[in-house]
């Protein structure tokens, strides 16, 4: 059973045990519904109260039964709630910790409810591209009132009870609870003086208007609009609740109804469906199960203050983790911590940090010039120069220094994370931490496996991943691992694109319109042009037979690195950051195409994405076919929190398999025959041809 039945007197209670929140599965459905049929058959019993075990009244639905025919299975959430409504002695609800979604929604079912502070209230479906279906977007309205439950049900943001409970006539909770520790106790009172109180009341039977009826929903319809730009779902909760206001109670649960199904099937809803279970995914690493031991990190240090040095220190700050930086040079260093210190003032002047908490923050920052100083440390991040053999310096210093079991991590790019852990004496103690830039703001970080590195290394770095509220993704060792390894066939595809006559704005405007947030030549001006400069640089030797425009190096010729020499693909006005076209940069490609002899062609926007993504998709299956990720799922998180990709076509892999791979396949047979492209390089990769002949997806 997943909830618990007591009678306390002549309160029946009944608890919802379904680690870890109480998730609202068909089994827990069903335990509610025998509760209610107990405590209605049991004369002693005058009132019920339900509430949620652990660390929840609950949270919503169970997602290990999302989209399969369970969830749907009766008693559904629907019929529970209006069993709730139905019973013939009082029903209270007794809210704490979290109480989401159909959590919340099986609350406003209750004739009662009884909230502890601090606990956080949300309908958040719209977040799985969804809208409440289990009379949420009817109820709430009801109780709160139109404008604060709509902002509530688009946002899909938690609030906090105490802070609902303040609200004028609301009418969510009946009754605040001192604190959590004293709900039950309330609630056993609170339910005994209802005990005798006829008529049940019922939130349906509340009256639902707002004062300015029609011009508040135009209003609210054209500010979500331009909120939710290809996302259905936030206009869906507008037409909801306006339904609210407009129809029966039993006619808006039907018309929430229909629009939930609806919403159900869109793209896009599979798509946040899709990384909802992803980011849960990635976590879970075949041969590293959860109760791998790990190494306690209480300490840090960080070697390089450079631009990636200090976004990883702030990390590690802002989680409370003392950090300790180290550089070559005191100059270095002053100029590092300053960085830091700006960019935490400037959080202190745009009212996002407090200025007591900044200053915790920065005592917890120390430096030093001395490697002795880190001896103590649990764990060092190295970010100095992108060279293998200053990191064979810095690495071998670090294996005589450092303590036993300390973990040793790279932050490296590109390089080979087994060569480095070679320069030491504890190469199982050698992980590649690779962050992105700006480290303290992007979310991904890809965790780079070596071939010796310890299983506790992975699970502690994985963990502390998590604690610093990041999504962390297992990369194997290869040349730019997951992401980079994969933005290489991109940039190519981007380099042919514009010897074959596209210029860069074309070809950004067309994948920006397809929803990535910026185009391959805006992001090239904004990362710094002369980085891939460098690593084509590096590279030439062991990709000399691989085929690239070269326009690229022609930019970098000419000292244009992107936005920070204030010319790139693009021209930049001082202090500005809009990118605008460059004639200079179209001359320059256009005598390039001359040079070579290519007459332009007209290039569809059609053509531009598809070649583009796919490079990504094939790449990605070569990755997934050497094992350098374990899952497709991983490699659309990595696209989705490091590259920019729509989140609204849930990753590269995702958006091909909604694309159909058999599709996929035959775009590839036709980019393979144009001359100018790289005809090997389109060769499905065997992983994707083996899918489609087997009829199966990515994910
Ligand atoms: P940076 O040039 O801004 O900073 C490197 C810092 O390391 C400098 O302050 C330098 O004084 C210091 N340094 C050099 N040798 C040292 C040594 N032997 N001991 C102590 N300090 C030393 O470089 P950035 O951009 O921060 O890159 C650092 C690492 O992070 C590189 O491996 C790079 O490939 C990687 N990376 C960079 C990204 C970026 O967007 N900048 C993104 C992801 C990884």
């Amino acid at each position: 059973m997943s909830a618990d039945y007591k009678v306390h007197g002549d309160v029946a209670v009944i608890t919802l045990n379904n680690p870890p929140v109480n998730g609202l599965g068909l089994a827990t459905r069903v335990a509610i519904a025998d509760g209610l049929s107990r405590a209605d058959a049991d004369a002693a019993v005058k009132a019920i109260v339900i509430t949620g075990a652990g660390k929840a009244f609950s949270g919503g639905a169970d997602i290990k039964e999302f989209g399969s025919p369970k969830s749907l299975q009766e008693p559904n959430l629907l019929s529970v709630i209006s069993a709730i409504e139905n019973a013939s002695k009082p029903v209270v609800a007794a809210v704490h910790s979290v109480a989401m979604g159909g959590g919340l929604e099986l609350a406003l079912g209750c004739h009662y409810r009884i909230a502890a502070p601090g606990a956080s209230i949300a309908l958040p479906e719209v977040k799985l591209g969804l809208i409440p279906g289990a009379g949420g977007t009817q109820r709430l309205p009801r109780v709160l009132g139109v404008e604060v439950a709509l902002n509530m049900i688009v946002s899909g943001e938690p609030q906090k009870s105490e802070l609902l409970a303040s609200l004028p006539g609301q009418k969510l909770f009946d009754k605040m609870s001192a604190s959590a520790a004293s709900l039950a106790e309330d609630a056993l009172v609170f339910a005994r003086a209802m005990a005798d109180v006829r008529p049940l009341p019922l939130v349906r039977n509340l009256p639902c208007k707002h004062p300015l009826g029609d011009a508040y929903f135009q209003f609210a319809r054209n500010m979500v609009a331009g909120m939710s730009k290809n996302f259905p779902a936030p206009l869906k909760c507008v037409e909801a609740v306006e339904a609210a206001t407009r129809q029966k109670f039993d006619q808006g649960v039907v018309t929430e109804r229909d629009i939930f199904i609806n919403l159900m099937w869109t793209p896009e809803c599979k798509a946040l469906r899709h990384l909802f279970m992803a980011e849960r995914a990635t976590s879970k690493i075949p041969d590293v199960p959860a109760d791998t031991p790990q190494r306690s990190i209480q300490s840090l240090a960080v070697i390089g203050a450079g631009t990636m040095g200090g976004g990883i220190s702030m990390n590690f700050l802002n989680a409370g983790i003392p950090v300790k930086l180290l550089e070559m040079k005191q100059e270095a260093l002053d100029r590092g911590i300053a960085t830091i210190r700006k960019n935490y003032e400037s959080q202190v002047k745009r009212g996002k940090l407090k200025q007591d908490t900044y200053e915790q923050r920065m005592a917890l920052l120390s430096s030093t010039l001395n490697y002795d100083d880190l001896k103590d440390a649990d764990m060092v991040i190295e970010a100095v120069f992108e060279e293998m053999g200053v990191k064979e310096a810095v690495f071998k210093k670090l294996d005589e220094v450092m303590k036993p079991g300390a973990i040793l991590a790279s932050n490296t790019s590109t390089l080979d994370v087994d060569k480095i852990a070679g320069f030491t004496k504890r190469p199982q103690d050698v992980i590649g931490t690779h962050f992105f830039s700006p480290a303290n703001v992007m979310r991904l970080l890809e965790v780079v496996r070596g071939g010796k590195t310890g299983k506790d290394v992975l699970a502690t770095v994985m963990a502390l991943g998590k604690k610093i509220k990041k999504t962390t993704v297992v990369s194997g060792v290869c040349d730019g691992f997951i992401g980079n390894r994969m933005i290489e066939q991109y940039s190519r595809q981007a380099g042919f694109l514009l010897d074959e006559g596209c210029t860069p704005a074309q070809v950004d405007k067309a994948v920006e319109k397809f929803g990535f947030a910026m185009g391959p030549f805006r992001m090239g001006d904004l990362a710094g042009n002369d980085i891939g400069w460098a690593i084509r640089k590096r590279r030439a030797t062991e990709r000399a037979n691989m085929k690239y425009s070269k326009t690229a190096d022609r930019l970098c010729e000419l000292g244009r690195f992107g936005q920070k020499t204030g010319a790139g693909w693009y021209d930049y006005q001082a202090g500005k950051r809009d990118a605008i076209p460059s004639t200079l940069v179209v001359k320059m490609i256009e005598d390039h195409r001359m040079s070579l002899g290519i007459t332009p062609r007209k290039i569809s926007d059609d053509e531009i994405v598809q070649r583009l993504v796919f490079s990504l998709v094939n790449e990605a299956a070569r990755i997934l076919e050497d094992g350098i990720a374990s899952k497709a799922s991983d490699i659309d998180m990595v696209y989705i929190t490091g590259y920019g990709f729509p989140m609204f076509r849930g990753g590269p892999m995702n958006y091909a398999d909604q694309f159909g791979l058999f599709n996929v396949v035959q775009a590839m047979h036709r980019f393979a025959k144009n001359p100018m492209d790289d005809a090997e390089f389109w060769k499905p990769a065997p992983l994707l041809s083996r899918l489609v002949a087997e009829g199966k997806t990515f994910n």
